[in-house]
């Protein structure tokens, strides 16, 4: 189940050629099962017309403040009621010096001011006119508000010119709804994630590695930002995007890997390693590519560091470290082992063998092993497990988990 099913998104749109990119938008929100309705400025229909909107959304598109008809008369109000969260994208500047200003000389401006549930902004110009002072103060003022406001990327724009103000990439702007529906019980903690394989060179095209796609990992650090964490994910070679908000440090051997992770380890409050750190690397890389001259060829392997029993070792009080385990045989055994000997809180042990287990897939079933007990989740998404994972380090810190539903 994605956190935006049944959502009741209210969905602004105004008058920037980025107004096209609200169609995709709204049906992945609907794919999500988000019940979405569209209220639109003038200038938005001079891009895109409603009737578009209105057979992506299900629902009919609201564009007039003074509508007669007795469902639509007090619009402003019961449109901003009946929604969990207000979504304006494109926002144009002009649309934000109205809502900063406290307007209401539009059905969305009114709708803003009315609006007791979270607004998000999703701001899309030319760069000149987001870096005016006027923009950029509405902008502070939309903040101290407590507005959402999700960043403009930064690139090819619609104008010809190449900079800030293009409209941010769903991905960052669907994290941020997620994270409208959390309670941020991770706020103020600082968290570093290792995610993904090492790759140890043999030769300038050969390496060693493993399957781990990284995707744990990844959903480790969403999940963490959502719930108000600041992140740090060392990620392996994996081709998974950034996620958003977030310090990604991508590394490729595991020496590399360890480097990031030593360095960064004394600020953090929780340091979950769910990387597969290849265990032995090349005793040399060779500078020419390895020829095929001889019937076999032998590998002389020495051993890499154990990062996270290097962080057991070096633990600060009050840090929190959780291992991984990806087994095949003897999974609690295994993983208890592990606990004790690299001086761990948690460790979570999964089966690599398993269909919906193994690598490289959406769902995961893991058991989490404390010093005190272990329990097995259910088959879940990889999404879910790391909601799960986090709990449980919640509670191992003496905090409660909270939930909203
Ligand atoms: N790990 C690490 N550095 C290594 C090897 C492993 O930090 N050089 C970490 C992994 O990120 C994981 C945990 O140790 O959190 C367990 O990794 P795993 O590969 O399951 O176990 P190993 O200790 O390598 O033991 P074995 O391969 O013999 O099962």
């Amino acid at each position: 189940m994605s956190g935006l099913q049944g959502k009741r998104i209210l969905f602004g749109i105004t008058g920037s050629i980025a107004a096209y990119k609200a169609a995709q938008w709204i049906r992945e929100l609907v794919k999500e099962e988000a019940l979405v309705t569209v209220v639109m400025t003038a200038a938005a229909e001079r891009f895109v017309t409603p009737l578009t909107f209105a057979a992506l959304s299900g629902n009919a598109v609201h564009r007039d403040m003074f509508d007669e008809s007795p469902d639509r008369v007090m619009a402003h109000i019961n449109l901003a009621r009946e929604a969990d969260a207000l979504l304006i994208a494109p926002a144009t500047a002009q649309t934000m010096a109205r809502i900063a200003g406290g307007m209401a000389d539009n059905l969305l401006s009114a709708i803003a001011l009315a609006a007791r549930i979270p607004v998000v902004l999703c701001p899309a110009m030319n760069s000149a006119m987001l870096a005016h002072p006027a923009t950029q103060s509405n902008i502070n003022r939309l903040r101290q508000f407590g507005h959402h406001l999700v960043q403009s990327g930064c690139g090819a724009l619609a104008c010809g010119e190449t900079g800030d103000g293009r409209l941010p990439e769903w991905d960052a702007v669907r994290e941020r709804l997620l994270g409208l529906f959390q309670i941020n019980d991770l706020q103020g903690k600082k968290v570093l994630i290792t995610a993904g394989p090492t790759r140890e060179p043999l030769d300038p095209v050969r390496f060693l590695s493993n399957r781990s796609s990284g995707k744990m990992g990844f959903a480790l650090a969403r999940a963490a930002r959502r719930r108000g964490a600041e992140v740090t994910l060392v990620a392996g070679p994996v081709t998974l995007v950034d996620p958003p908000e977030v310090e990604v440090i991508r590394t490729t051997t595991a020496e590399a890997m360890a480097a990031a992770v030593l360095e960064r380890a004394p600020s953090m409050d929780v340091i979950i390693k769910s990387a597969a750190v290849a265990d032995f690397r090349p005793t040399a890389c060779q500078p020419q590519k390895i020829k095929k001259t001889q019937q076999g060829l032998s590998l002389d392997l020495i051993k890499n560091r154990d990062i996270l029993a290097e962080l057991g070792k070096r633990r600060l009080p009050g840090q929190l470290l959780v291992g991984f385990a990806a087994e095949s045989q003897n999974h609690v055994a295994e993983g208890q082992r592990k606990l004790r000997e690299k001086n761990l809180d948690l460790i979570v042990v999964n089966d690599i063998l398993g269909q919906q287990t193994g690598f490289d897939v959406e769902t995961n079933q893991v058991t989490l092993i404390d010093r005190k007990a272990s329990q097995t989740l259910p088959l879940l998404t990889k999404e879910a497990t790391a909601d799960r994972i986090w709990d449980k380090v919640l509670l191992l810190c003496g905090e409660s988990p909270v939930h909203d539903e």
